[in-house]
Order: C-alpha cells, then sequence, then structure tokens
C-alpha cells in the first residue's frame, strides 16, 4: 500500500472505464474463520489485498492455521490449536470476534478482551454471548475480557433480540460441529451470509435458511476442505456508484451482482445500470453548472438490517444527497455514532443538520477543502464527495480506506479521477 495519509482530489472529472470487483471483505473474514473448523483446505479465491484481511490471516496463523497468501487466492491449512491471540491485533480488528464461534468449536476456550467502542458505535457481543450460551458455552466477563468454554456445544433455539451480522456468523460457526440441531430466529440475512454458508456447506455443513430470518444447523462430526469464490463486494460496487452519480460518466463494475445492489441504485437515483451477466453496466449523466438541481433527487431513507439500505453505504449516499436540490433525510439505526463525515462535509459547505439519529441534507454553496476521515466508509464517502467539487480539496485518513479498498487511488485514477496520496 502507498504511503501518505491524504487524498489529494482534484474534483469535477467525469468517471468512464472499467473496474474489477473483488470478494466481500465482510464474507471473506468469516471464510477465513470457518477455514479453522477442519483440518483440510480451505480455498478462498477472489480475495482483496486490504489491511483488515492481512490482520486476519496473521490471527489465523497465531491460532494454529497455515495461510498461503497467493495472489488474490489464500489457502488455510490446519484446524485451529490454541486460543491465544495477541492483543495488538485483537484491538486492531474487530473480526477477532469472529475467533469466538471457530476457537469455541475447536479449541473449546476462547478469550477476548471485549472490543469496547470504536469510531461509528459501541458494539457490544451481548447477542453473541447470550447464543453461544444458549449453545452450552459457560461465558463470563472479566476484567474487560471474555472467556467462554465449552466441553461439547449441544444444538439449541436461539432468538437473536437483534438481527445481528457478526452474532449470526458466530453462531453459524459455532453450531455447525454442535451436537444436534440449532435454530437460529430472527438471524441476520445479508448476502455474505449466504456466500459463508454456501462455503460451510461445501465443507460438509448441514444448512438451511440462509438468507431467511429462521436459519436450522443439524450438527456434523467434522467438516472437509472445499473451496470458493465469495460474493463480490457490493459496498465497493456501491462505491462506485455514488461516485458515478457524483461526476456523470460511464462504468463498467465487473463481478458485480445487480440484485444485491437494487436499494443502493434505487436511492442513488439518477444512475441507470443494467447487468448482463458478468457485469453491471451504468451510466449518469454529467451534471452541468448548476444543473446539478435537476440531476440528484433528494429521499428520505432509514439504514437497517438487510435487506434494508445497507448502514455501510450510508456515508456514500449522503455524499451523493449533498448534491441535491431538495432535503434527504437519513436516520441511522444500526451504529449510533455515524454521522462524522456530516460535519467535515459541512466544511466544505453542504447543507447539513443532524438531530440525534437523523440527519438533514441538501447542497448548499459547495467548494474546495479539507476533510478529515474518522472511519472506514466515512473516508470513501468524503472522497467521492471531493470528486464532484471542483478544485483541489483533500482528505485525511487514507489508512481507513485500506482496510476495505484495494488500491482505492489507484483504481479510480484509472477511470479519470484526478486523485493522489500524499
Ligand atoms: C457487520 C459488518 C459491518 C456492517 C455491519 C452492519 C463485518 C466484519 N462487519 O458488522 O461492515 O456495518 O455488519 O451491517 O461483517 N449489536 C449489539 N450486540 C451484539 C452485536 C451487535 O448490540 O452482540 C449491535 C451493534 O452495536 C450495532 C448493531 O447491533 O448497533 C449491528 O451490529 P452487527 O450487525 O453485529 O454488525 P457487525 O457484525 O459488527
Amino acid at each position: 500500500m502507498a504511503n501518505g495519509n491524504s487524498f489529494v482530489i482534484r474534483g469535477g472529472n467525469e468517471l468512464f472505464g472499467k473496474v474489477d470487483l473483488h470478494g466481500a471483505k465482510n464474507a471473506v473474514l468469516p471464510m477465513l474463520a470457518a477455514a479453522l473448523l477442519t483440518k483440510e483446505e480451505v480455498i478462498i479465491e477472489d480475495c482483496p489485498h486490504i489491511t483488515d484481511i492481512d490482520n486476519m490471516v496473521e490471527l489465523l496463523r497465531e491460532v494454529g492455521g497455515e495461510v498461503f497468501v497467493e495472489g488474490r487466492k489464500i489457502r488455510v491449512r490446519g484446524q485451529a490449536r490454541t486460543n491465544k491471540i495477541s492483543s495488538r491485533l485483537e484491538k486492531t480488528m474487530r473480526s477477532s470476534m469472529f475467533m469466538l464461534g471457530a476457537l469455541i468449536a475447536t479449541v473449546g476456550e476462547v478469550r477476548l478482551s471485549l472490543p469496547g467502542g470504536c469510531n461509528i458505535g459501541a458494539r457490544p457481543l451481548d447477542i453473541h454471548i447470550d447464543g453461544l450460551s444458549k449453545l452450552g458455552a459457560v461465558c463470563e466477563e472479566r476484567d474487560g475480557t471474555v472467556i467462554c468454554h465449552a466441553k461439547k456445544l449441544v444444538g439449541a433455539k436461539i432468538l437473536l433480540r437483534y438481527p445481528s451480522v457478526g452474532a449470526t456468523e458466530n453462531l453459524i460457526l459455532a453450531s455447525v460441529l454442535a451436537k444436534g440441531k440449532t435454530t437460529l430466529i430472527n438471524c441476520a440475512r445479508e448476502p455474505e451470509i449466504v456466500s459463508l454458508v454456501e462455503l460451510l456447506r461445501k465443507m460438509g455443513a448441514k444448512i438451511r435458511g440462509e438468507g431467511t430470518s429462521v436459519m436450522e444447523i443439524e450438527g456434523v462430526d467434522e467438516l472437509g476442505g472445499a473451496s470458493i469464490t465469495p460474493v463480490a463486494d457490493r459496498i465497493v460496487a456501491g462505491t462506485y456508484l455514488s461516485a458515478l452519480a457524483i461526476t456523470g460518466g460511464e462504468l463498467v463494475l465487473r463481478g458485480a451482482n445487480k440484485k444485491d445492489l437494487r436499494t443502493t441504485l434505487s436511492a442513488i437515483g439518477n444512475v441507470e445500470a443494467y447487468a448482463d451477466g458478468i457485469a453491471l453496466h451504468a451510466r449518469a449523466k454529467r451534471p452541468r453548472e448548476n444543473e446539478w438541481l435537476f440531476e440528484q433527487v433528494a429521499c428520505d431513507l432509514t439504514t437497517g438490517p438487510y435487506p434494508l439500505f445497507a448502514t455501510d453505504m450510508q456515508p456514500l449516499l449522503c455524499a451523493v444527497k449533498c448534491f441535491s436540490s431538495g432535503t434527504t433525510v437519513v436516520r441511522e439505526t444500526v451504529f449510533e455514532n455515524r454521522f462524522s463525515h456530516l460535519r467535515e462535509m459541512q466544511k466544505l459547505g453542504a447543507n447539513v443538520r443532524i438531530e440525534g439519529d437523523v440527519a438533514y441534507l441538501s447542497k448548499g454553496d459547495l467548494h474546495p477543502g479539507e476533510m478529515v476521515a474518522n472511519d472506514l466508509r466515512g473516508c470513501a464517502g468524503l472522497s467521492v464527495f471531493a470528486m464532484g467539487i471542483e478544485g483541489e480539496s483533500r482528505v485525511v485518513g487514507t489508512k481507513y480506506v485500506d482496510r476495505g479498498y484495494e488500491n482505492f487511488e489507484e483504481n479510480f485514477k484509472n477511470i479519470g479521477c484526478d486523485i493522489l496520496r500524499e
């Protein structure tokens, strides 16, 4: 990854060209944890080169997995052998939470320091722990560390109080090797979960109902090797679509799945898109001077668990709607602290008012300037926002984007954006 903690963006260019999407970060991360459930080899194709995955690979190695990264392919061999995770890794990434399900199912004990709050919200683990306890794990919290033990997990009926993505994934990972049947009620339905289940099924797991709110898992004695190409990254695809809506142009997103982008496309409003089975072809009119008002349509939207509007797309959609004539109303219901990007957009003239979990935004008198990112999708949102403003803007905080986007500035440069890292 390139050095330099800022993007310098000279906005105003249209975007044209082809972009290859990679596998979704949020599918690859739990798949890597799933690979620890078998001694045989698991191959995950099409993995992006991003820091969240580098850290997860290191984490797998710490607990005893042999991991080979060969270009976009990651091969994992060897079941987890230890539950020791260095605190550096545990603290740097939330995905270490997936170790809860995978390690309890294999090693029988896991210790995780509570992740605590992150920049977008508190992110507690109570739903994970409640579910694991129902499967027979004994969990306690001591001095900010969660310790869970289980000799043998036994299937159970688990009602999740909220369809948490991570908790659903953890409970799937914990129950595929449990004795008997587990039913998850009110579980998450994200495409990345469906993709994880596809891998587990290839490994020999017995699972039904993925993509719906009730899943049934019949425990098996052991799992075997398998290979998988994860679902494409719909948030990365949505990032390009948001940029296109702001700048105008024509993009071909190879590998994008139109179905998973339905809510994004309908919220963005002014991008025409059709899929040909291999790629998504997307087009938006170039907004001419003072004609933004006719190009962008304001909207009312509420983030929520899939199939509702994805919270990860919220900062990107806000960027688009800051170029709209009417007032867009955004209610963020998933994370309690996910509007910091709006305060930065405000510095560049966006018309923003925040009242609790609701933001009202519309186009102001936009001008270039400097913005400071606070989280991964926020950084992407600020960058595409700057792409729509004539003149030179700076977005500080490239390390966030590197967590989830491979070669962010290279890829945008290739489709016509004037962006560099310094
Ligand atoms: C995952 C995604 C993240 C996305 C989010 C919501 C990964 C690695 N990350 O995160 O990109 O933004 O889904 O789609 O896949 N909650 C509790 N108790 C719990 C668990 C969650 O209160 O035990 C709350 C969280 O604080 C949050 C909400 O539930 O307010 C959603 O969290 P969750 O779906 O678990 O998100 P993650 O799995 O952390």
